[in-house]
């Protein structure tokens, strides 16, 4: 359905420029570049005057239809990728879950089903390496040499479940190093949190709060170093996910500064909301848990100046939306499910619609990072480290016409009813209420419109799978 297309007007910024011009788009990708561009009555034309255009958002931490224990996420492919065009964003890396037994390329098989037929947005893989063996490396190196699949996520903690040991992730390091592959870590210090976790409930500690308890900053900080370590040995690029803690910060600050090839994300709400909600054994608390829990106010200025000094490379959601109503959109053993005992709530809140426009309006328009910066950190940035570039992330000739045209002008109240512009499933907003200036106005995922104003024009299943270059070069 792809047309000829021309945005007019445009106040067009990239990572490294800001520009008046006109956008042509031709079969899907930017064809051309200029002012005041020449065409005939057969192309469409959209008048961006007055807003600004943006390459669409990469988001490359997602958890959509994924299954934690007894518990899977309420945004599958279709809600979750319709709720991430009307928040600006075009391409997501999700997760391909390897299970005890099975091997990373059928892992990576079973998600693209999943994927196939609700992706209305671009999407790629991350696999979730939870056993390693000779056959398992074999697989991984498969992956990122035919797959486009090169980056693998591992984690640190949830001691007897997805957890590995230090051995594992050494030698998957080891091997994606020379291959052109780049390991994830979830970093926090399993064992030392499941004992603090079992000594809480053993003193009838149930509530929300003691999750956070559980789960202190300094062990944050203990994995962090000894992931980098790991890498530093193996030779390969390390990446931190959803990074919160000060004492995680200062180590990759101290591995980057010595040239170590070290990068890390945080996520929104690391940035928004600290660990002061955490004030009462109130149920209501299970929607702040996730893992790493908030953080104290100072951890949160250090993320913000480390956005800034590139200390840390990007934002992206960690979008892993459990509801807090049992039954919502069908759903079951959401957040309740862990009503007396914290350590069965599911972990993860929601935030694919809401990225770009709160850290737009949190970071640009209070003058914590420049409009250049805030699009480095959201698209440019991550399709850059994950192999996605120049396809995706910026706005060249050549490049898929992945665009937002946002308006700095207009200002929302963000909230989770459906009705009021949430077009997820979770029955929560971390950011129920907030008033903020910017909003995304249209959406266009290779040149075809998908969102327009209110109006959804994305069609489940026009997304694709993409084939990823090699991951942490930048
Ligand atoms: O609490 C979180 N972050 N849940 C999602 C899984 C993960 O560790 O990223
Ligand atoms: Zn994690
Ligand atoms: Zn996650
Ligand atoms: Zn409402």
């Amino acid at each position: 359905m792809s047309t000829t297309t021309l945005i007019r007007h445009g106040r067009i910024v990239t990572a490294v420029d800001d520009y008046h011009a006109d956008l042509l788009i031709e079969d899907g990708r930017i064809a051309a570049i200029g002012r005041q561009l020449n065409v005939g009555p057969e192309v469409r034309v959209i008048d961006a005057t007055g807003l600004m255009v943006f390459p669409g958002g990469v988001d490359c931490h997602t958890h959509l239809e994924n299954t934690f224990g007894d518990s899977t996420t309420c945004d599958d492919f279709e809600s979750g990728t319709r709720a991430a065009a009307f928040g600006g964003t075009t391409t997501i890396i999700d997760f391909a879950f390897q299970n005890q037994g099975t091997s990373p390329m059928d892992a990576i098989t079973r998600a693209q089903a999943k994927a196939e037929a609700g992706a209305s947005i671009d999407y790629g893989f991350h696999v979730i390496v939870t056993h390693v063996d000779d056959a398992v490396l074999g697989d991984m190196r498969h992956a990122i040499r035919h797959e486009g699949v090169s980056s693998f996520k591992m984690f640190m903690a949830y001691l007897g479940t997805v957890m590995v040991d230090d051995a594992a992730i050494f030698r998957a390091m080891r091997m994606v190093g020379e291959h052109g592959g780049m390991i994830a870590l979830h970093a926090e210090n399993g064992t030392v949190i499941d004992l603090l976790i079992r000594e809480a409930l053993a003193q009838g500690h149930t509530s929300p709060r003691y999750h956070a308890l559980t789960r202190p900053s300094i062990l944050e900080g203990e994995a962090t170093h000894r992931g980098i370590k790991l890498a530093e040995l193996a030779q390969a690029p390390v990446y931190f996910v959803h990074l919160s803690a000060k004492e995680a910060l200062a180590h990759v600050i101290e591995a980057r500064d010595s040239g170590i090839p070290v990068f890390a994300e945080t996520c929104p709400h690391y940035l928004f909301f600290d660990e002061s909600v955490y004030d009462s054994d109130d149920f209501s608390l299970a929607k702040y848990v996730m893992s790493p829990p908030l953080r104290s106010r100072e951890a949160q200025d250090a993320l913000w100046t480390a956005l800034k000094t590139d200390d840390l490379q990007l934002v992206s959601t960690d979008h892993c939306p459990f509801c807090m109503k049992e039954g919502h959109m069908g759903r079951v053993r959401q957040k309740m499910y862990g009503q007396d005992d914290f350590s069965k709530i599911p972990n993860g809140a929601p935030g694919i619609e809401t990225r770009m426009t709160v850290i737009y309006d949190g970071g640009v328009r209070t003058g914590r990072i420049s409009l250049n910066r805030f699009v480095e950190l959201t698209a440019t940035a991550p399709a850059k480290l994950f192999g996605l570039f120049p396809r995706k992330g910026t706005i060249a000739v050549g490049s898929d016409a992945d665009l937002v045209l946002f308006d700095p002008q207009a200002e929302q109240v963000l909230t989770a009813h459906t009705h009021d512009g949430n077009h997820g499933n979770c029955d929560y907003s971390l950011f129920e209420g907030r008033h903020v200036h910017g909003k995304v106005r249209k959406v266009l995922s290779r040149g075809d419109l998908i969102v327009d104003e209110k109006a959804w024009l994305g069609t489940p299943g026009r997304g694709q799978f993409v084939r990823r270059g090699e991951a942490g070069g930048f």
